[in-house]
């Protein structure tokens, strides 16, 4: 496993992503919807780095299985529950990899009509999008590597590192062929 960012940098990153919200959302509330579950972790850290009246929820969607390769298929496994409709809706996601699971969501939640309609995403993935989706608070670009910790999993693995590594593939594999 291989350090891609620190605890201290993940905390400066998250600071600089809250000062660029808090600016954006200044005298509103909006409502931070956070994609299960990978970004809790994240979105419990940015929340309070705002420090701002704002709501929380949540939504779990899934387009993985237990692997490392998108499907590309988007199921709602828990839908979200609070209406959205005339809300400043920021969607709070660990990592944009294909985009498929991300477009699924906004199109279905600019139905809804909200007032206005934002991502932020700690890590980004460019190189490996479908999908174009429009990111407006972006923490990290990696390259193409799998990326575990800070709330992110492998296959349920490696969530509670409280810094963010990339994954060899030969530890992907032999976690594969273990009985
Ligand atoms: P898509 O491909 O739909 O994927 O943009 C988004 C979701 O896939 C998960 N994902 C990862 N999870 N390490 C992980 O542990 C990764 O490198 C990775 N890339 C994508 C993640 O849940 C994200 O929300
Ligand atoms: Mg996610």
């Amino acid at each position: 496993m291989r350090l891609l960012f620190s605890t201290e940098e993940i905390r400066e990153k998250v600071e600089d992503l809250a000062s660029q919200i808090r600016g954006d959302y200044q005298g509103k509330k909006p409502l931070l919807v956070g994609l299960l579950k990978g970004s809790f972790v994240f979105l419990a850290d940015l929340m309070r780095a705002l420090d701002q009246p704002l709501e929380v929820d949540f939504v779990r969607l899934s387009s993985y299985g237990h692997g490392t390769e998108s499907s590309g298929r988007v199921r709602v496994l828990h839908g979200l529950k609070t209406p959205v409709r005339g809300r400043d809706v920021l969607v709070v996601e660990d990592i944009v990899d294909t985009g498929h699971t991300l477009s699924y969501f906004l199109e279905s939640l600019a139905r809804r009509r909200p007032a206005s309609l934002r991502v932020c995403t700690l890590l980004d993935k460019p190189c490996r999008r479908c999908v174009p989706v429009t990111i407006h608070y972006r923490g990290f670009t990696v390259e193409d590597v799998f990326v575990v910790g800070y709330g992110i999993d492998w296959a349920e693995e490696f969530r509670y590192l409280p810094a963010i590594y990339a994954l060899e593939k030969a530890e992907c594999a032999s976690k594969t062929s273990s009985p």
